[in-house]
């Protein structure tokens, strides 16, 4: 996060003496990235950060992953996809690699578990659903079309007001504006397609007072991806104060500001967000290409460094009947593979000046495995879409692509 907040009491000079009404000290803490080189924070307790009681194992749902071999585009429908309904116990595994995992989720309405991720930044976006994220800096409200980005060992916890659909993209680093469109010190430039007003980082502290109380915590070992439940010996949610430059905030894809061209734009114009070895693209409604002899629809294309996912989130899906892709479903189309729109959706798309779906694209740099989840809800025959005919021999739907 490239700017400066402060929320709540903070002393006039950091690492100085910071006392309540009654004269006893807050306790400190630095929350930091790249060590001590990169942006932070400084938080102020009541309790003592470090101050656990028990630490149990967590297990957590099933993260095998499954190689894509043989190699084929696949099609996931995740709204398909039964899953419990806690907001981060429940996450079904959809897609994975290295550098990033895919889930899904629908939620009921309790709170989840205090949670935090000690792997990587997440950024959740919200499919359908409102509510809020408690967090240790504050309280962020959410709604459908947001991404909420919870920093790397954040201490939190949702509490949806209705069912939500989320979506978490969960880093093994951390997710940031891309680099491009932020000035050499961090603000985000005139041609980015956003800007620092539309993210929105907490407006006040929150406090809750109680004790021995959970907070389950992912992260690594050799092993792969584990949990573990610490019990802290006071509410982690003790913060009277905290500034700094690194904290969770949420942007809504409303927000971001289409760039559209003469002629077909690649999906770099539609970069949100990027983290190590992967970009977050969203392909929103925008006017489209206005040359006389444009071609709206991509050409096809092999990206021969990544694999491509898209979730497919909002809009009118009539150009796509009989396609097999409609609103919950995911495109994974790897590399290795070319891909782009079926031939009759070339000629059909000729004229079109609008484009009304709405889809979020996670490029990865390594080739992503399936989870059990992605595996449970996938339509065999896509692969076969663009020729119309499998192994079978029998007929496959048509494809008609954004990206
Ligand atoms: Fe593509």
């Amino acid at each position: 996060m490239a700017y400066y907040r402060a929320v709540g009491d903070v002393p006039p000079k950091r690492h100085t003496q910071h006392r309540d009404p009654e004269g006893r000290l807050y306790y400190e803490e630095l929350m930091g990235e790249e060590g001590f080189s990169s942006d932070s924070s400084l938080l102020y307790h009541r309790g003592v950060p470090s101050a656990i009681v028990a630490s149990e194992v967590w297990e957590l749902p099933d993260q095998t992953r499954t190689p894509n071999h043989p190699l084929k585009p696949r099609h996931l429908r995740l709204h398909d996809l039964s899953t419990g309904t806690d907001a981060v116990t429940d996450r079904r595994l959809v897609l994975g690699n290295n550098d990033v995992r895919i889930g899904y989720v629908v939620t009921g309405t309790d709170p989840s578990p205090y949670y935090r991720n000690a792997i990587g930044d997440e950024c959740v976006y919200v499919e359908v659903g409102s509510g809020t994220v408690e967090t240790v800096f504050g309280v962020l409200a959410y709604r459908a079309g947001d991404y909420v980005i919870v920093p790397r060992a954040t201490t939190h916890r949702w509490v949806p007001a209705e069912p939500s659909r989320l979506y978490p993209i969960e880093a093994n680093s951390h997710v940031a504006p891309p680099k491009r469109y932020l000035s050499r010190y961090g603000q985000l430039l005139e041609h980015a397609p956003y800007c620092e007003r539309d993210l929105h980082g907490p407006t006040e502290t929150f406090l809750v007072e109680s004790s021995d109380v959970e907070v389950l915590v992912k992260h690594r070992t050799s092993a792969g991806v584990v949990g573990t439940r610490l019990t802290y010996a006071t509410h982690p949610f003790d913060v009277v104060g905290w500034d700094g430059c690194l904290y969770p905030y949420t942007f809504n894809i409303e927000d971001y500001m289409p760039i559209t061209g003469k002629i077909h734009q690649p999906p770099p114009v539609h970069q949100v967000f990027e983290g190590h070895n992967f970009v977050v693209c969203n392909f929103l409604p925008r006017k489209v290409d206005y040359h006389p002899l444009s071609v709206p629809v991509p050409y096809y294309h092999s990206n021969v460094d990544s694999d491509e996912v898209m979730f497919y989130v909002g809009g009118d899906y009539e150009a796509r009947k009989g396609s097999g892709i409609g609103l919950g479903s995911i495109s994974l189309h790897p590399g290795g593979h070319a891909h782009g729109p079926q031939p009759s959706a070339i000629e059909a798309s000729l004229g079109v000046e609008y484009f009304e779906e709405s889809a979020v694209m996670v490029d990865t740099f390594a080739p992503l495995e399936l989870g059990e989840g992605g595996i449970a809800v996938e339509d065999p025959a896509y692969a076969w879409s663009w020729a119309g005919r499998g192994p079978d021999g029998g007929e496959s739907p048509a494809v008609f692509s954004n990206s």
